[in-house]
């Protein structure tokens, strides 16, 4: 029976994927790397530091800086993220979100969040949404980042739910990735090539209803 729904925050609650993105982007070029579309895409999800690293290995760079430097470059792109996060209201709530949250409060689902972002509370506080979830896995306590199953179990635990009782949205490959091998039900959020293993595909937050998602989680 279903108890719970479980979110990635960044491209699945609000917009912030493209802040993030196009914060990498902006990091590339000043390292002289351009990236194409699929490699940014592929970098959704991913921790700050494998986004770097995946940055400079795309670019044959992956030796070129030293940790500190490394570590430089991170914050700098930080940086300029929270410059954005900062302009962040409820407005940038994505469509069909704050209906899906209701539709699962009503029903009386738990909710938590598996974000790889450390500024994911900021994020849920700018858009007035914090107090809407249980639990929200801190990724300073994870030992390996999505694609491994680690932040959804550990949300699915802190809900103190099994695996086939919850729900997971993900917008990226990486994270589609973690919840299959977390044994959760998985709705992918965006293109059907990239977010193939999906159980439950959407290409926007739009076409999000509960009642049809619970209804193929039903038939598994
Ligand atoms: C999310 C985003 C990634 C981002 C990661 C770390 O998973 O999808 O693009 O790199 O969080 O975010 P942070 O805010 O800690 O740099
Ligand atoms: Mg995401």
């Amino acid at each position: 029976m279903l108890k719970g729904l479980i979110f990635d925050l960044d491209g699945v609650l609000t917009n912030s994927a493209k802040f993030h993105l196009g914060a990498w982007n902006n990091l590339a070029k000043e390292l002289g790397i351009d990236l194409t579309a699929d490699q940014l895409d592929g970098l959704r999800g991913l921790s700050r530091m494998d986004s770097l690293e995946l940055i400079l290995k795309d670019g044959g760079q992956e030796t070129k800086y030293s940790e500190a430097e490394k570590e430089k470059f991170a914050a700098e792109k930080n940086e300029k993220f929270l410059e954005q996060v900062e302009t962040m209201t409820p407005d940038d709530i994505l469509p069909g979100i704050p209906e899906l949250l209701a539709d699962a409060k009503a029903q009386g689902l738990k909710m938590a969040i598996a974000s790889a972002s450390k500024n994911a509370p900021k994020i849920l506080n700018k858009l007035g949404i914090m107090g809407e979830f249980d639990a929200i896995v801190d990724p300073a306590s994870l030992s390996k980042g999505k694609p491994d199953p680690e932040i959804y179990v550990k949300a699915q635990e802190l809900l103190g739910f099994e695996a086939d009782e919850v729900i997971s949205f993900e917008d990226a490959a990486a994270g589609v990735a973690a919840i299959k091998a977390a044994k959760q039900f998985a709705v992918g959020i965006g293109s059907a090539t990239l977010l193939k293993d999906a159980d439950y595909l959407v290409a926007t937050t739009a076409d999000l209803k509960l009642a049809e998602i619970e209804a193929a989680f039903n038939k598994k």
